[in-house]
């Protein structure tokens, strides 16, 4: 039984295996591999890509998939996340998709070993799923190598899954990545640090644009997000004509992150993410159901 916790599970073999897969079901219709297989989403969180994304995933492989809405559940009544997760079990499906605010969460249940465990998102250590999309849609935009490449990862990255998976996995493949932020959005790390992004941009060859995640913050950071933009929005002024990959994992906060005209501009990926989104979790699908 495979699990999905975060990216280390992966080897480098396993990777570049999830890639080649991923570029083969973005290229031809993919067969219906998982025929027979049902798949049940656990969201404890709101989604609009990642669910989505899964369950359109799993039905181009063949798969079933259920959702169980925990605002609707017996979770109401009281019952425990665990007892939840083994009735669901009982029904014997073949994965469950997790997502929850709790960083343990998809390891404790994984660990119990009945069903093969998918992290959809866990608090703010792990978002595998989303590090291998960005991951596919940089060797796309790079035409299939990223060694080397310098990526900074700008906004609320210590509130961020995505960038603490992100930043696990490419530098494993062998990205340089740095860190922009204001100090009340740096994480503890090791990587270069920097507070202004416009120190940076004749440096990067990707930047990661993140949100500033208000519902994970105890207090208010910034009483005004617009000076904030000032010095972190992605805009048209700030990019120039330099050759940079712009990605974002979503929602946008427009003229926040991103200004409306960057996201309408052709370095702009962040639709082709999405995209990218269904292909890889095909991919990864495949590998931890059928083990090939
Ligand atoms: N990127 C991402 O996780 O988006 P959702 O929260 O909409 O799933």
């Amino acid at each position: 039984m495979q699990h999905l916790v975060d990216t280390n599970q992966f080897s480098i073999p396993q990777i570049e295996q999830i890639m080649a897969d991923a570029k083969s079901f973005k290229a031809n219709r993919a067969p219906l591999l998982l025929r027979d297989k049902v798949l049940i989403t656990l969201f404890f969180e709101t989604s609009t890509r990642t669910r989505s994304s899964f369950e359109i995933a799993a039905k181009r492989l063949g798969a079933a998939t259920v959702h169980l809405d925990p605002t609707k559940s017996s979770t109401q009544k009281g019952e425990s996340l665990e007892d939840t997760f083994t009735n669901l079990c009982a029904m014997e499906p073949d994965g469950v998709i997790i997502r929850h605010s709790e960083n343990e969460t998809p390891q404790i249940l994984a660990d119990m070993q009945i069903t093969s465990v998918i992290n959809a998102g866990a608090g703010n250590y792990a978002h595998p799923t989303q590090s291998l999309l960005d991951y596919f849609t940089m060797l796309e935009y790079f035409g299939g190598s990223v060694e080397g490449k310098t990526l900074a990862i700008v906004g609320d990255i210590v509130s961020s899954r995505v960038a603490s998976s992100g930043i696990r996995l490419f530098t494993r493949m062998g990205m340089k990545v740095i860190l922009i932020a204001p100090q009340q959005f740096m994480p503890e790390s090791d990587l270069p640090q920097f507070e202004e992004l416009d120190d940076v941009m004749d440096e990067v060859d990707v930047i990661m644009s993140l949100r500033a995640q208000l519902e994970r913050h105890d207090i208010p950071h910034f009483d005004d997000y617009e000076d904030y933009a000032k010095h972190y929005c992605i805009d048209a002024k700030r990019m120039g004509d330099r050759d940079i990959l712009l990605l974002h994992p979503g929602p946008v906060m427009r003229n926040i992150d991103i200004s409306d005209e960057m996201l309408d501009d052709p370095r702009c990926r962040v639709l082709e993410q999405v995209k990218n989104g269904v292909y890889v979790r095909m991919a990864i699908l495949k590998i931890l159901l059928l083990d090939v």
